[in-house]
């Protein structure tokens, strides 16, 4: 599928500052990927499609995830979490996106996960940087984001840890994973170990 018949299908489901956002993601995640050496299609098709399901009806949501693979205990924390996973099968179902990369990307884009994929960590980072974003400490991940993508996706875990322990939120466990594996990997481990 081509960016524009991509950003057109988009472009239905969102609200326009949230189709903004994923415009912005998509720029985003190219320049990343031209800088590590990542298929620039898929990072801009990954990125595209990311936020595809944020306004999914929590019901239809619920039902996407009782009904597939889905692990049953992202139902259990927040909803705001349910659309990268809900997302990562829709496209398949609906455009016939069959793609492992991509659809993993996509998946995992709130939460990360262990042993991501550099396609995995752009689309990650770049959902946290993109420019319309602003906030304390953006700029240190923006930074890094250039220079080492494992670091940066690293600061980008330990910030949302941070902002939801302070929040007194429920953190999924994948979130922790992600954090534990690539704190790992700066301390000299290797990738897929
Ligand atoms: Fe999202
Ligand atoms: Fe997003």
């Amino acid at each position: 599928m081509n960016k524009h018949d991509a950003l057109s299908i988009v472009e239905t489901h969102l609200t326009k500052p949230r189709f903004e956002h994923t415009v912005r993601v998509a720029e985003t995640a190219v320049r990343l990927a031209q800088i590590y050496n990542v298929s620039s299609e898929k990072a801009e098709l990954a990125s595209i499609f990311h936020d595809y399901c944020k306004y999914r009806s929590l019901d239809e949501m619920k039902r996407i995830i009782q009904t597939t693979y889905l692990p049953k205990d992202l139902l259990l924390y927040h909803h705001e979490l349910w659309h990268g996973p809900v997302a990562s099968i829709m496209i398949e179902q609906e455009y016939g996106i069959k793609d492992d990369a991509i659809q993993s990307a996509v998946y995992c884009h709130t939460t990360g996960r262990a042993n991501m994929s550099d396609l995995e960590l752009i689309i990650f980072v770049a959902d946290y940087i993109e420019p319309g974003r602003s906030f304390p400490g953006l700029d240190e991940v923006r930074d890094m984001a250039t220079q080492d993508l494992v670091k940066a996706a690293w600061m980008v875990s330990r910030n949302t840890i941070n902002y939801l322990t302070e929040k007194k939120n429920r953190i999924y466990p994948d979130t922790f994973h992600a954090y534990n594996d690539l704190t790992r990997l700066l301390n000299g481990g290797n990738k897929f170990e």
